[in-house]
């Protein structure tokens, strides 16, 4: 099935004529449970289910309008070359919405995770472009809609459509219409994330080249679903309960379980600098000092991690320059 397919049945078939702008926000989203590995790469469905949090107030604004002769994206004020892979991944998603073959769209976005937070912000962009799109023809669908179509722009930008914690059903119909993101009901107001910055430079290799060389060479990919289905039943399990050292201990494990398939890979994948190692082992020396802190990585060098507020003032000592997200802050 192609993605063009998958948008006729889901869009209204009677189509209203467009606003003159509509503006959405997504937040980025920080994956405890991973994707890694898809069963159809045309519509992003992925092998298995994985579980999030959504990073609040950070993330991707975007503004859409109709356009005459080409798309025009601006980043963050800046104008950006129509060649840049920003572009043409956005260009590429928006293609699938022309209503006529002539109709172009003005893109304003603007990212709110800091810039050189080296967090990835294909899960917020896509997702704040399929909500914007929303508004601009008035489709009126329901979130569990966008977040199959934010998912054809980028599997992750399936569960930026909510926010606090949040799963994406791997689902098993070849459409993929059973594949769509859900939020959880669970709220946890002292839940911290600490965004760690080792470098801002662009990745050896970008995820969707990385999962398939994965999938197709490593011998550790044939574990892999297993591992993540055994640790998305501990997290729920932990979330529920509020159980910070099950979600801590089961989201790092599985985030070193997804970097171990990789590296297992021919050639191997390694997002790691030796920063990262450091940083890993700054993490464990202040968990053995008893400073209750996790860490998740995810297709690049930079750590993320997990504490409780009573743990602000510890992790600050190993990590100065952390940047620090509230999840739940009202
Ligand atoms: O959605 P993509 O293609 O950018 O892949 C995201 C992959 C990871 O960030 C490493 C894991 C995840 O579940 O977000």
């Amino acid at each position: 099935m192609t993605k063009s397919e998958v948008i006729e049945q889901l869009l209204p078939k009677r189509r209203s004529a467009p606003r003159a702008a509509a503006t959405a926000f997504a937040p980025a989203n920080i994956a405890l449970c991973k994707y890694w590995g898809k069963r159809d790469a045309e519509l992003n469905l992925p092998t298995a289910s994985s579980l999030s949090i959504s990073l609040g107030k950070l993330g991707s604004e975007v503004t859409l309008a109709p356009r005459a002769g080409h798309d025009r994206f601006t980043l963050n004020g800046q104008l950006i070359a129509p060649e840049s892979s920003f572009a043409r991944r956005a260009a590429a998603f928006l293609g699938l919405f022309r209503p006529a073959p002539d109709f172009y769209y003005d893109v304003t976005a603007t990212n709110t995770v800091p810039t050189a937070a080296g967090l990835a912000s294909s899960a917020s962009g896509f997702a704040a472009l399929t909500l914007a799109l929303n508004e601009l023809f008035a489709w009126k669908l329901d979130r569990r809609k966008l977040s199959i179509l934010a998912r054809l722009g980028s599997g992750s930008a399936s569960r930026s459509l909510f926010e606090g914690f949040v799963e994406w059903h791997a689902g098993r119909a070849p459409t993929g219409m059973d594949s769509f993101a859900e939020p959880l009901a669970t709220k946890w107001p002292d839940l911290r994330i600490g965004l760690v910055v080792l470098s801002d430079k662009e990745k050896p290799i970008g995820s969707r080249d990385a999962m398939a060389q994965t999938r197709d060479t490593s011998p550790l990919y044939a574990v892999w679903p297993e591992t993540v289905a055994r640790d998305l039943v501990a997290l729920k399990e932990a979330i529920s309960q509020r159980d910070f050292t099950q979600l801590g201990e089961v989201a790092e494990g599985n985030a070193l379980a997804m970097h171990a398939t990789m590296l297992a890979a021919r050639p191997a994948i390694l997002y790691f600098l030796p920063e990262s190692i450091e940083a890993i082992h700054t993490v464990h020396a202040l968990r053995a000092e008893g400073c209750e802190v996790y860490f998740t990585m995810d297709a690049g060098p930079n750590l993320k991690l997990l504490f409780r507020k009573a743990d602000l003032r510890y992790v600050i000592k190993g990590f100065p320059e952390v940047q620090v997200v509230a999840p739940f802050a009202t």
